[in-house]
């Protein structure tokens, strides 16, 4: 019998799915569920026709050109940016990731760090975990209004879209957004919410979430000139990608008082995070968890596997980034 191709799983993933990779594949594994470094990752990609990765592993054309039997990389996240996609364009490896399984728990998660920043939810933990609550007032852990409050969107995809649906029907929020793109009418009437510009954003969110693919062009569209126009009273939350928002900036300007609060469940160079936003009170720090219930993160790897096996099975992936390629310059 043929021996089947090989492929490799990046980091752990759940023992169901290894399974079902196993009935097409040789696989192997990173038993560890440490980081490989890039040299690692060539050596561990060396005759493999397909990987399983996550924003971990940076596939680039060095990758492509030195893995040359790889055919398919398929992300276990639905942000891509460690996949440079024009250049496994050029090489001919499709790569693919896992939209829509994860945007209602994405949604959800962006939510609750909303309120836990507005209504400062972990600042107040850690005051009572410190044995610091001797009598209660009247103003103690004084937060901010979420229900009748101004909800400001950067980034209006699935995720941006689920949020402001939240915000509209749930909490009675003026929804405005900010996007490359506007939204069609119907959209924004079903998600109720206004496109403004970047500036009308920043000026008037009383709670602003980040929610956009990070890029080059990204990088740092939150710094100090932009939380500079920022309310005083507002709160700001990312949960998209480190590099987004200049942390440094940030911390100083939560240190100063110059925007409320903030609730990050990304980080420039995760999961090292900024020293001076671990000093600062508020602010509620998460590891980045917003996808992560057993459910989805089971939607999630499960997805990757099918594309990798319905692209190299039938030459048809599910939720490819570069389909264009298939016919014309993929890897055969
Ligand atoms: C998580 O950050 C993802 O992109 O899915």
């Amino acid at each position: 019998m043929p021996s089947k191709p090989a492929i490799l799983i990046a980091r752990k993933v759940f023992p169901d799915i290894v399974d079902h990779l196993r009935a097409h594949f040789e696989v192997e594994m990173n038993d560890t569920d440490d980081v490989y470094s890039p040299a690692q990752l060539i050596e561990r990609l060396q005759g493999k026709v397909g990987a399983l990765t996550t924003g971990s592993e940076r596939i680039d054309a060095a990758v492509a050109a030195a893995c040359p039997q790889l055919r398919v990389v398929a992300n276990i996240a639905v942000g891509f940016n460690n996949f440079d996609v024009p250049a496994l364009s050029a090489a001919g490896v499709l790569a693919t990731n896992t939209p829509d399984v994860l945007t209602e728990t994405t949604a959800d998660f962006g939510f609750a760090l909303i309120m836990a920043t507005a209504r400062r939810l972990t600042e107040s933990e850690h005051f009572l975990r410190a044995g610091q609550w001797n009598r209660w007032s009247l103003d103690m852990f004084a937060g901010a209004e979420v229900h009748g409050s101004t909800l400001g969107i950067l980034g209006m995809g699935r995720i941006g879209q689920a949020i402001a649906r939240r915000g509209a029907l749930g909490f009675g929020m003026k929804v405005i957004y900010h996007n490359r793109s506007r939204l069609d009418a119907a959209t924004e009437a079903e998600c109720r919410a206004r496109y403004v510009d970047k500036a009308t954003l920043l000026r008037e969110a009383d709670h602003l979430i980040l929610v956009l693919p990070y890029s080059a062009e990204n990088h740092h569209a939150i710094g100090a000139a932009e939380i500079a126009q920022m309310k005083p009273t507002a709160t700001l939350v990312n949960i998209a990608r480190g590099g987004i928002v200049d942390d440094a900036a940030l911390a100083q300007a939560l240190r100063e008082r110059r925007i409320a609060a903030a609730g990050l469940d990304v980080f420039e160079g995760e999961p090292k995070v900024h020293p001076d936003l671990l000093t600062v009170p508020n602010v509620v720090l998460t590891p980045h968890i917003a996808s992560a219930t057993m459910q989805t993160r089971r939607a999630m790897a499960k997805l990757a596997a099918d594309n990798v096996i319905a692209y190299l099975t039938e030459g048809r992936p599910i939720t490819p980034l570069n389909a264009e390629i298939i016919g014309k310059g993929a890897r055969e």
